[in-house]
């Protein structure tokens, strides 16, 4: 039984359950599982899963209300000779079921076509699970590389086999802004087209090959009901109030200096961030979330805040003025006056913002959620342990997936703790869980994203979902080998094994895998 993420309890119990042709579904209330559950069996096997009271050769999903102890997420799963049971207090319960159940048959169920031969048996089984962590988070930058529709559903899908609940999607980038805003058409006639993009970090000339793409507010509305078929939740990422050159290139008036700006086509940190002084950047980033809160239900909306140089700033009237108006202490007091800002009025509309650590700061919305990843490690204590801040953990060495293997190993990435050492009960239940970042600065193909998403996606599930006392990576590598067997069955390209961990020697020079792009792959 080679489930990943590995359940909390499971015993093995001698017998098998066989799937064929008459195999019944019993009628159930939860239409959405049942559904979720035809759509994963049934074109590999051919089996039609008719919905049919039955005693034996059955199916059985049952939202069960006495089983609330296993939480919204949990769910007990009985595999016997005469029926399989699926129970769960909440649907989100029952379809992570549905995934265990897909897990313990042989991984051709992956095909979506029918496969001759195959015995569609499971082993019989008890299980009881239920995640260590409520947010089980991989992000996907789609600012700097654009990948669009199909690439994401299949991430979805994937994301979905190993109860990983939280898609971040930044939208936004100095090289691209991704997201349609009927209000601000320019963002995406302007901002999600380039030119080209330099080769390196250091390269003086772009490629000269023009790179584009973005989602309209239809595309997106779809992706978001797709995910939330999967108990997928989609937290959009609009970076403010720096990554915003794509923004500027299209409305030049939001930043501090007027401009001109070009959408860019190197990658960095840029100078030029939006303006917090002048009234009209207020105006437009209401606007813009306005119509971002009406296509994304999530109750998290990241606002980025990383990487925000304060030149503009400093050198701004209107910046200036605004520091002085606002009693403000400095420049990084601004973007934490900015950030409560946008923090009140998304609360007023129930929802609360995320940002990256650079964030925190003296008197930040009690509210506002901090995806640690890199730096200010006391700060973010202190955040914990005084404020009880909840925080998202995504640790710059041991979660960023953009890092080549030689620095961030599989093993590493498996091994992963999001606790911080020494919080007592109350400030461990602020750390939501773990989310993995994949960069795309250099993911300039599907092949490449593959390469650097998996099998690493697959050591998150687990450090999000299993209890830290159950992992072992020796077992996790075991089970990941019919996991890989399903990852092909979707044409996924993951890294091959030989790179997965590197020796000692190898990983000496794995720092350079972050400033320089990997062209081993090919497209
Ligand atoms: C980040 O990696 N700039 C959050
Ligand atoms: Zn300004």
């Amino acid at each position: 039984m080679d489930i990943i993420p590995l359940p909390e309890t499971l015993t093995h119990l001698p017998g098998i359950f066989r799937l064929d042709a008459d195999t019944a579904v019993h009628p159930a209330p939860d239409e959405a599982a049942v559904a979720a559950l035809r759509s994963l069996l049934g074109p590999a096997t051919g089996f039609r899963l008719p919905s049919r009271a039955a005693k034996t050769n059955v199916i059985r999903l049952r939202t069960v209300p006495g089983l609330e102890s296993l939480g919204p997420e949990g769910y007990r799963l009985a595999v016997t000779p005469e029926a399989v049971t699926l129970e769960a207090p909440a649907p989100a319960g029952l379809f992570h079921a549905v995934q265990t159940l897909r897990q313990l048959l042989p991984p051709a169920i992956e095909s979506r076509a029918p496969v001759a031969g195959v015995e569609w048996t499971l082993p019989c089984v008890e299980i009881t699970d239920r995640p260590r962590f409520p947010w089980r988070g991989f992000m996907l930058d789609e600012g700097r590389h654009f990948h669009g529709r199909e690439t994401v559903l299949q991430l979805l899908d994937l994301m979905a086999l190993l109860k990983l609940n939280i898609f971040h999607w930044h939208l936004t980038e100095d090289q691209g802004w991704r997201v349609e805003i009927k209000k601000y058409p320019r963002l995406t006639e302007v901002g999600a087209r380039r030119p080209g993009t330099k080769p390196g970090m250091f390269a003086r000339e772009h490629d000269g090959v023009p790179r584009g793409g973005f989602y309209t507010q239809d595309e997106i509305r779809a992706i978001v009901a797709y995910a939330a078929a999967r108990h997928i939740t989609v937290v959009p990422e609009i970076d403010l109030p720096g990554h915003t050159t794509a923004a500027l290139a299209a409305y030049p008036e939001l930043s501090c200096t007027g401009g001109p700006f070009a959408v860019a086509t190197g990658f960095g940190i840029f100078p030029d961030i939006l303006c917090a002084g002048k009234a009209t950047t207020l105006t437009f980033l209401q606007d813009v979330l306005t119509e971002v809160l009406d296509l994304f239900p999530s109750p998290w909306i990241h606002i980025g805040g990383d990487e925000a140089p304060k030149t503009r700033w400093k050198a701004c009237p209107a910046c200036q003025e605004r520091i002085r108006a606002e009693g403000l202490k400095d420049e990084h007091a601004l973007q934490v006056w900015l950030t409560n800002r946008v923090a009140a009025w998304l609360a007023g509309r129930g929802r609360k913002l995320v940002g990256w650590n650079q964030i925190l700061g003296a008197d930040l919305h009690p509210e506002a959620v901090v995806q640690y990843w890199v730096g200010g490690h006391k700060d973010l204590l202190k955040a914990i342990r005084q404020d009880h801040r909840p925080v998202v953990m995504s640790t710059y060495l041991d979660t960023y997936l953009d890092h080549g293997y030689r620095l961030m190993p599989l093993r590493r990435a498996y091994r992963y703790e999001p606790l911080p050492a020494g919080l007592d009960p109350a400030a461990a239940a602020c750390i939501l869980g773990p989310e993995y970042p994949l960069w795309s600065e250099w993911l300039p193909s599907r092949a490449r994203l593959d390469y650097q998403a998996w099998p690493r996606l697959a050591a998150l599930a687990e450090v999000g979902w299993t209890q830290a006392g159950r992992k072992d990576y020796r077992d996790f590598r075991r089970r990941l080998e019919p996991l890989l067997e399903r990852l092909e069955r979707h044409g996924v390209r993951y890294a091959p094994r030989g790179d997965w961990d590197p020796p000692f020697w190898k990983r000496l020079f794995g720092v350079f895998t972050i400033a320089i792009p990997q062209r081993k792959i090919a497209p």
